[in-house]
């Protein structure tokens, strides 16, 4: 092996939180653990770690220790804040911002935690980065369906057809767009958040579903009557509808998958 090299390294973790929660290991590994009987709130952390990767075992850290710290140290502490005596008036900010530190020092000390995420819902994240300690990122999930067709007037039929393929089918076809949009800042003193998500979707869907969502993109919106609509164009003109509308908070990335199997971001 040559040099050792500094690495990231990702670890999920699984759970259910709430009363009546099962507190033994659970054999399904994948659905992850406490399960539960009833409804509860059910959390997925993602943990990233920094460090040396060891020559000898090629293990950058062990992530038995890091389900181990989580579900340790944080499951208990987070059960606590969301659903016992002090869960009123509880916001993921906070939530987020108090499991870091306990996180952080039950891991091995050869290893440093770069980022944290929690997500709350399949749809809404909440992510920590060392590198702005006091910033909390909020990323949450919307969809559109349109209709598209790729075409470009300085191109022949021909040469259209050679780029675009069946994409250039004069009368267009659709996709079910998934859009992801990341806002960025401190929680605000005395709420705690970031930015109220009523609010944050209220933007979006001004912004952008109530334009795209169930339109013919090319005929029917300005901003693709002469810009070809790939979903890269797509990203940019949604980051130019929603930047600058968030204030305090700042709109600091967008994804839109135009497919599970593709997706374009930008960042400004
Ligand atoms: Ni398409």
């Amino acid at each position: 092996m040559s040099e050792p090299v500094s690495m990231e390294l990702t670890r999920e973790v699984r759970f259910s939180i709430g009363n009546g929660c099962g507190e033994s290991e659970s054999m399904n590994s994948w659905a992850g653990w406490p399960a539960t009987n009833g409804p509860a709130p059910y959390l997925v952390l993602r943990a990233t770690v920094r460090g040396i990767v060891d020559e000898q075992t090629g293990y950058l850290c062990n992530i038995v220790t890091v389900d181990r710290a989580v579900r340790t140290h944080l499951i208990p502490l987070i059960r606590r804040r969301c659903c016992e005596g002090e869960s009123k008036g509880v916001v993921s900010e906070c939530v987020l911002l108090s499991i870091v530190a306990p996180l952080s020092a039950a891991l091995p000390g050869h290893v440093e935690l770069v980022r944290v995420e929690l997500r709350v819902t399949p749809f809404l994240a909440y992510t920590w980065r060392k590198e702005q300690p006091v910033v909390v990122s909020v990323t949450q999930s919307f969809e559109f369906a349109a209709a598209h067709r790729l075409y470009c007037d300085s191109l022949s039929e021909e040469e259209n057809r050679r780029v675009f393929g069946k994409c250039t089918n004069p009368n267009g076809h659709g996709h079910n767009y998934m859009v992801e949009v990341t806002v960025c800042g401190e929680p605000d003193a005395h709420s705690g958040v970031v930015l109220e998500v009523g609010r944050l979707e209220r933007i979006v869907n001004e912004r952008v579903i109530d334009v795209f969502d169930h339109k013919h993109l090319n005929m029917d919106c300005a901003e693709f009557a002469t810009t070809n609509p790939s979903v890269e164009n797509i990203t940019r003109v949604i980051w130019d509808r929603l930047d600058g509308a968030f204030s305090p908070a700042k709109l600091s990335k967008v994804r839109v998958y135009e497919t599970p199997k593709t997706y374009a971001e930008y960042a400004g």
